[in-house]
């Protein structure tokens, strides 16, 4: 695969590429391809796209068991119904054709959460990730206990023994705990037990429109006393949209020092959220505009693809990047570039940080040289693992 006259970081080059990896990069205008080769002209190069949450271990279920009210709590209790009867194999080809999908879409670093209420499921996709690996793309597991860890007995022994089966990052649920206090107990025993075993944290955060579900602030003060900031992730964060503006200012600061990355789901936020709403209906989306005023890193996520929860997700962060910049005001011509380049730099953050294009390392090609132009279209980059 060659590329010809392609801008990278806004120089134009020529490239060469053999499974998805630069071979080497020339002048633009200096590479002659062979006869017969795959060329692809113009356009633009970066990293490829890296998906920070997802849930791996429900996608592809929506059709077998439809949410007929759409919202959250059914969802949840779908997902419950259907999780006794998960087999290995079950997860494994739903999780795979889907991990496919992604990297049709030029994703190939993948962070998919695994509830911890289904070890069968831990295993599965523990296996999974040692299975993709070889064909270069990077998954990680995050151990999710969907209904808390204290909740019944059980459950946290249960979320202890998928963190010690290899999960990469340990998670929590602090506002699905049956109170506060409880929360706020259950994220001390998160960043416990992700010492302990050394691993990171990526916790579902306040996903609630609840403006008193405050554990996110609770989370970075435990990641700055810790020192973990940089290993941390929170998704959701929706309570947030709905603080009384000093008090979301605090936190928005705390976040931004503490180093902890917030991970937007829109679309799942946008149809989960506002339930409990007549009119005005809430947009149920954290607050991405001011965490990026303030420095703090954000990330896009996808969340479901064909899940329970929600039937519409295409494994394309594209989606959930046209979603976002709907919801939360961002078309001013800078959002929208930052929204786009954010998949494919912020987004690698959980997996300590985008590559380089460079010689040895992934690459994606977007057919478009401007960014807005592949947001508009949902165009996504070709990653050429084949080629
Ligand atoms: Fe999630």
């Amino acid at each position: 695969m060659f590329l010809v006259g392609t801008e990278l970081d806004g120089t134009l080059v020529d490239m060469e590429v053999a499974r998805g990896k630069v071979v080497a990069i020339h002048p633009a205008g200096s590479l002659v391809p062979p006869e017969g080769a795959v060329i692809r002209r113009g356009g633009r190069v970066t990293a490829p796209l890296a998906e920070p949450h997802v849930h791996l271990d429900a996608t592809l279920l929506g059709a077998r068991s439809p949410n007929r009210s759409g919202t959250l709590r059914e969802g949840i209790a779908n997902w419950a119904r259907l999780r006794p009867g998960l087999t290995k194999e079950d997860v494994r080809e739903r999780a795979m054709m889907t991990v496919e999908a992604y990297v049709a879409h030029g994703t190939t670093r993948i962070r998919t959460h695994v509830d911890t209420g289904s070890l069968v499921a831990v295993e599965a996709l523990l296996a999974l990730r040692d299975e993709v690996a070889a064909t270069g793309v990077e998954l990680q597991v995050v151990a999710f206990p969907q209904e808390g860890i204290l909740r019944a007995p059980g459950r946290r022994e249960a979320w202890e023994e998928a963190v010690r089966l290899g999960c990469d990052a340990v998670g929590a649920i602090p506002h699905f705990e049956r109170t506060q206090a409880e929360g706020t107990d259950s994220l001390r025993l998160t960043f416990d037990l992700a010492e302990r075993y050394d691993r990171r944290i990526d916790v579902h955060c306040d996903e609630t429109d609840d403006p008193h579900s405050r554990h996110l602030e609770t989370i970075c003060a435990l990641a700055l006393d810790r020192g973990m900031g940089d290993r941390v992730v929170c998704g959701h964060c929706t309570a947030m949209h709905s603080y009384e503006n000093p008090h979301a200012a605090k936190v928005i600061e705390l976040v931004a020092e503490s180093g902890v990355q917030v991970v937007a789901n829109p679309l799942d936020n946008v149809v989960l959220q506002g339930r409990y709403d007549s009119y005005p209906r809430r947009r149920g989306l954290t607050r991405v505009d001011q965490l990026w005023d303030a420095g703090a890193l954000v990330g896009i996520g996808h969340d479901s693809v064909q899940d329970p929860w929600y039937r519409l997700g295409t494994a394309n962060l594209l989606d959930a990047a046209y979603m976002l910049v709907h919801l939360g005001h961002l078309t001013s011509e800078e959002q929208m570039h930052r929204a786009v380049r954010t998949l494919h730099d912020q987004n690698h953050r959980p997996f300590g940080g985008a590559l380089p294009v460079a010689p040895g390392n992934p690459v994606a090609w977007w057919a478009d040289t401007d960014p807005v132009e592949s947001l508009r279209k949902r165009a996504a980059p070709e990653v050429m693992a084949h080629a």
